[in-house]
């Protein structure tokens, strides 16, 4: 079989694929008619988040059995129209979860304490001791919205350093928030009690713009952490609230368009802070998910579930 690797993932599942008799194929750059020619006789194709397997592109890959994304996103693949094709879609649902949660709080503490400004400004020469005065985090009420994998790791850590925990996900149990020692609140209540919310909500029809210019309004005073998918939250509502001091401040590492355009308004406030994706990138998050992820491949090959 062929399988064609359009986003880089660690070689512990490349050779996993090679070492059970198929051939690989990895072409990290491949677009337009480059993919469709390469996708053209391909069995499986393996993906992270940086490529868009679209009903065309499902259409010109008659031999696809599987789509495997090593990670747990999957907005960036066409789903229903996979499932028109009969091509299997499988994520890696657990091995990146510890990085991204670990990412999210290393965000929360960033935007507090101003850490990649004042680095900024220490390289530069600037010794600028007295412009930072930061927040800390104990004592401070977290908001959580999306209280899944993700969210609860980063509710855990996040709790056992003092802070108080109410969460909005109308999809997840009474029981279960409280054996976090989670609030669970509808998002009015969570965004006025909020010091800092944070996201962790699939980019889904309905969450698509869920945090606008009145949601971060209700937050005023506060912090944004977003290591989920970038369109769940309005860039050009949150690069305002801060600029005018409406919002503290706000870590982001998923953007609504990837790469994030050199004119995001998100790059001219001082107070946001940014990272390229990176909620997955330790060494251990992206093995796990690879091999998880060659696995899927392999037993959809061998007819299993
Ligand atoms: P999950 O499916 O385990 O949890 C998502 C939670 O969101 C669920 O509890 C669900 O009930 C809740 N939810 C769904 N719709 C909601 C809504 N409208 N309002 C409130 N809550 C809602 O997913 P996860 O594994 O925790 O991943 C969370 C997010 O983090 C996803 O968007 C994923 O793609 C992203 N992620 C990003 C990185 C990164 O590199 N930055 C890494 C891993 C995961
Ligand atoms: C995910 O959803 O798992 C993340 O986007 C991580 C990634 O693949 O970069």
């Amino acid at each position: 079989m062929k399988i064609l690797v359009t986003d880089p993932i660690a070689d512990a599942g490349l050779e996993r694929l090679r070492a059970a008799g198929h051939e690989v194929a990895t072409d990290y750059e491949a677009e337009g008619a480059a993919l469709r020619e390469a996708i053209a006789d391909a069995h499986g194709l393996i993906v992270r988040s940086g490529t868009e397997v679209t009903a065309d592109l499902l259409a010109v890959a008659p031999e696809l059995q599987i789509v495997g994304r090593a990670g747990i996103g999957v907005d960036n693949i066409d789903i229903e129209a996979a499932t028109e094709h009969g091509v299997i879609v499988a994520n890696a649902p657990e091995g990146n979860v510890r990085a991204a949660a670990e990412h999210t709080v290393a965000m929360a503490f960033a935007t507090a304490r101003s850490i990649p400004q004042a680095h900024a400004r220490l390289t530069t020469g600037e010794w600028a001791k007295g412009e930072f005065l930061g927040a800390e985090l104990r004592d401070k009420t977290l908001g959580v919205v999306g209280l899944g994998r993700v969210g609860q790791e980063v509710a855990k850590r996040l709790g056992s350093l003092g802070m108080e925990l109410v969460a909005y996900d109308p999809y997840i149990g009474e029981e279960r928030a409280d054996q976090l020692g989670a609030e669970l609140a509808d998002l009015d209540e969570t965004l006025d009690r909020a010091d800092f919310l944070t996201i962790h909500t699939p980019l889904t029809p309905e969450t698509e713009g869920l945090i606008g210019a009145d949601e971060l309004a209700q937050l005023e005073g506060g912090y944004v952490v977003n290591c989920a998918r970038g369109g769940i939250l309005d860039e050009a509502a949150l690069a305002e609230a801060v600029d005018e001091g409406v919002l503290a401040g706000a870590a982001l590492d998923v953007f609504a368009e990837e790469p994030l355009p050199d004119d995001s308004p998100l790059l001219d406030v001082e107070d946001v802070i940014v990272t390229p994706h990176l909620g997955a990138s330790t060494a251990a998050a992206q093995e796990n998910v690879a091999t998880s992820t060659a696995d899927q491949v392999l037993a959809a090959f061998d007819g299993e579930p």
